[in-house]
């Protein structure tokens, strides 16, 4: 396998991918649209500047470039922005996404990995959460996730397109060489926005609310590493290109950790005080996501390298102290 088209590949996930599919010599195309990508973020290969949602662009991309895959990491990933502007979710995460498959039958290109999340469970009924799970989004952001992956079973169907959906439980961490990290404008992901406050960008984190029914009333996510979430790509690219039926696996580690143990455990890591502010619940938040990520493990061979929440916080954290990030 060896042309790949990343989509989204200026973005957090999408620019640790290029970095890791250069190393392993594939030949990279980059399509984005810049509007949370950045340029350089993008560390080779080549950039077309262009919206998927563009079918005569996505035609052109085709008509002039042979690829063996497709990777899709361009959508909007903010869940309060999704449930006030549903229609900016589902114009991008999922219409546009068509456009891109159809351009994609179009060009007989037939393998597709799509990044898709933990938000596609909704409320879970149980934890460690298996792909087996009910999927009941709360959510226009988990449903637009959600209805994609459907729409990739009825393209298997169809036309043969073999896709491997890939449920992101909570990415974090950078590139542990130092060169990429997380870029969101605004941030509003819990592990950037602590190290924010230990920098002394931001006063303070907020902590939104502390009476779950959780061991110390905060919430509890799993976080994996964003090396860690791009080995499983490059794994489930081998696993379609020996023949792998399409297939959707969690990706977490499988160990959950508060809100205020990420805190507690920030303030090891970089020995720097945080301050804390408390705030009411933030709606549409569970109580507890933890991924059983079993099957990931068993089909693609998957094992993170870098599980423990020290390792993540410390590779954010020298990403993290490289701000102000576009002028270097
Ligand atoms: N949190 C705070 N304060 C903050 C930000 C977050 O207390 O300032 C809490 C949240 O309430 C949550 C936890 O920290 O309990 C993690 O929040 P994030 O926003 O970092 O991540 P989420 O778990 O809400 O969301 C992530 C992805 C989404 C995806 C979701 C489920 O960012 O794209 O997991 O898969 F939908």
């Amino acid at each position: 396998m060896n042309r790949i088209l990343v989509v989204g590949g200026a973005g957090y996930i999408g620019s640790h991918m290029v970095q890791h599919l250069l190393a392993s010599g594939h030949d990279v195309v980059v399509v984005d649209n810049l509007t949370t990508g950045y340029r350089d973020a993008v560390v080779g290969g080549e950039l077309v500047q262009m919206d998927i949602g563009d079918a005569a662009a996505l035609h052109n991309l085709f008509a002039g470039h042979r690829f063996d895959a497709v990777l899709h990491f361009a959508s909007f990933i903010q869940v309060g922005e999704s449930v006030a502007q549903p229609g900016k979710y589902y114009a991008n995460n999922l219409a546009a996404t068509l456009t891109l498959l159809q351009a994609m039958m179009q060009a007989g290109v037939k393998r597709f990995i799509f990044s898709s999340t933990a938000a596609v469970y909704g409320e879970p009924s149980y934890v460690p959460i298996d792909e087996a799970h009910t999927k009941r989004p709360i959510n226009p952001y988990g449903r637009s996730k959600w209805m994609v992956e459907q729409v990739l079973e009825d393209f298997d169907q169809a036309f043969g397109l073999k896709s491997v959906c890939l449920r992101y439980f909570n990415a974090a961490g950078a590139d542990p060489a130092g060169r990429l990290g997380e870029r969101h404008e605004p941030e509003t992901h819990l592990i950037p926005l602590i190290l924010q406050a230990a920098s002394g960008r931001r006063k303070a984190v907020t902590v939104f609310g502390r009476d779950y029914a959780t061991p110390d009333g905060t919430c509890v996510r799993d976080y994996i590493h964003v090396s860690d979430l791009v080995e499983a790509h490059a794994r489930a690219l081998k696993y379609l290109e020996q023949g792998g039926k399409s297939a959707a696996f969690n990706l977490g580690n499988g160990s959950g950790f508060s809100v205020q143990e990420v805190i507690g455990t920030a303030q090891r890591v970089t020995g720097r005080a945080i301050e804390v502010v408390d705030a009411p619940r933030r709606p549409g938040d569970p109580p507890r996501l933890v991924a059983d990520a079993t099957i990931a493990r068993k089909v693609l061979g998957w094992k993170p390298l870098y599980p423990e929440l020290e390792t993540i916080l410390a590779h954010a954290w020298a990403w993290e102290l490289q701000w102000p990030w576009g002028n270097r």
